[in-house]
This record gives structure tokens, sequence and C-alpha cells, in this order.
């Protein structure tokens, strides 16, 4: 068996310190193979330029203080932390989530579907969707937003994803919900990792709806977060599970697809 989870909280903008103290607090005497945290883990959300982040920003190569200390975390974890952050590339930010265990980082991926303002701060992410292996399970990371496009979770699980593993900053109330039908439709495991907390830019308020939830493959919930408050939770899964596309006898979710007359 393997053990999944998530860390929700409420990062602060503008002092990753405080974000790092947050995450070792609640994540103090627990195990798991993977954990997922919010997006911008790091950083908080709301900016109102990519000057006004970068200094919060950090590079994908494990350099930086934010993705250095998840390898200190996933050292006691005992596995792989994936967490959104914000990305210093060389020609600008992006909004990333990293893959990190005790060794260092194991993978970048960066958001492909900015949503909103995110595009006056972030470069599109042009990483694609990969899969990447811990200790013989497959887990692909998309971020946010990305649950929108049904193209980013159907990738994924294409390229041999059992897991997915979704930070996010959500705004809009759908998300929970749509992604029972992201993990039937393509029969994974996924842990969509929200935040909760409001933040303010010029006046404007943004609330986010936590709710961070663990899918099996057929969409059902192994566990859910309240809509506010820092919350920590763990399933075990057998993610060999989400090899097998078969509906009936007659029906598998991949060989059945018709490719041709998609285009
Ligand atoms: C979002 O993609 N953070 C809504």
């Amino acid at each position: 068996m393997f053990t999944v989870g998530f860390v929700q909280f409420r990062p602060v903008r503008r002092d990753v310190a405080a974000n790092v103290a947050a995450v070792e607090r609640l994540l103090a005497g627990v195990r798991a193979d993977l954990l997922v945290l919010p997006e911008l883990a790091n950083s908080g959300y709301l900016y109102a330029a990519p000057a006004d982040l970068a200094p919060y920003a950090e590079p994908g190569d494990g350099s930086g203080p934010f993705l250095a200390a998840l390898r200190r975390l996933a050292g006691q974890t005992g596995g792989v932390i994936v967490a959104g952050f914000a990305e210093r590339g060389g020609e600008g930010l992006y909004n990333s989530a990293a893959a990190v265990d005790a060794g260092g980082v194991l993978q970048v991926y960066r958001k492909t579907h900015l949503f909103a303002d995110e595009k006056l701060l972030f470069l599109p992410g042009d990483t694609g969707f990969r899969t990447f292996e811990h200790r013989g399970a497959a887990i692909g990371m998309m971020v946010c937003f990305d649950w929108h496009f049904p193209e980013a979770a159907r990738t994924l699980a294409l390229a041999g994803s059992q897991i997915i593993a979704h930070p996010s900053n959500l705004v809009m109330p759908y998300c929970q919900t749509a992604m029972v039908t992201r993990s039937l439709e393509n029969r994974v495991f996924s842990i969509t990792c929200n935040r909760y907390g409001t933040e303010e830019l010029d006046g404007n308020p943004l609330t986010f709806t936590g709710a961070s939830q663990i899918l099996d493959t057929l969409g059902r919930r192994l566990a859910q977060a309240p809509v506010e408050g820092d919350y920590v939770a763990t399933a075990k899964i057998d993610p060999a599970l989400a090899d097998n596309k078969r509906i009936n006898a007659r029906n598998d979710l991949f060989a059945d697809r018709r490719p041709e007359l998609y285009a």
C-alpha cells in the first residue's frame, strides 16, 4: 500500500519563512509516500506585478529556501512532497509545482493554463504533462485551473500517471466536484490540495475555497478537508488499481477511445 495525503493551509504573502514554518508544524509526526501542498505555497497568491512577486520566487533546481526546506521535510515524512511554488526561470516567473524528496527536486511542472490575472505575473508553462516514479507509483502533476481543461488530466493518464497531484488556490466552487469526473473518466487517483483564507489587492478580496480532497479511481472521496482551516489528511491506496481501465467485459476506457474522430 502507498500512503498519500495533503496539507491544507493558508500561505502568507511575502513571508516564505512563515510558510515553511506552517508546513513544518502541520507535518510534525506525519509520514507518507506522497504529500501534496497548495499552489504558490511559498509566496501566497495576489501580487500587483512580476517585480512585486520576484523576491519570493526561487529557481526550480532546489537552491532556494522553500524547496530546500521541502527537501528536509521530505526526509522527515519519508516520501515525496509536491508543492506549488513561484518559480524564477531564465525569462520570467512561472506558477510551478515541484516534486521533492530527501535527495532533491525530482521534477518541476509549470502551470499550463494560467487563470485570470495570473497572466500578468507568470509566463505560460512550457514543461507539458509528465509522469515520474516514486516507490513503484506513477505520479503526475497539474496545477489548479488546469482542472478546467480535461486534456490536462487525460494527458497525464495517457502518460501513465496513476496518481494526479494537484496543488491549488481555487476560487471557483466547481473544481472539487469536477475532479470527481477527472478521476472517474481517467481511472486515476487525484489529490487536490487547496488553500483557504482571503487575500486582498487594491481593495479587491479573493477568497479561496479549501475543501482539499483525495479521490480514488472511481471518484470516491477518501478524505476531505473543511472549507476553512489547517487540515492534514492521509489515505492508503493501491496505485496499481489505476492501471485497470476496464469498465465491463466490452469496454476499456483507453482502448475504446477514437482519437481519429477527435481532431
Ligand atoms: C487558480 O488557478 N488558481 C484559480
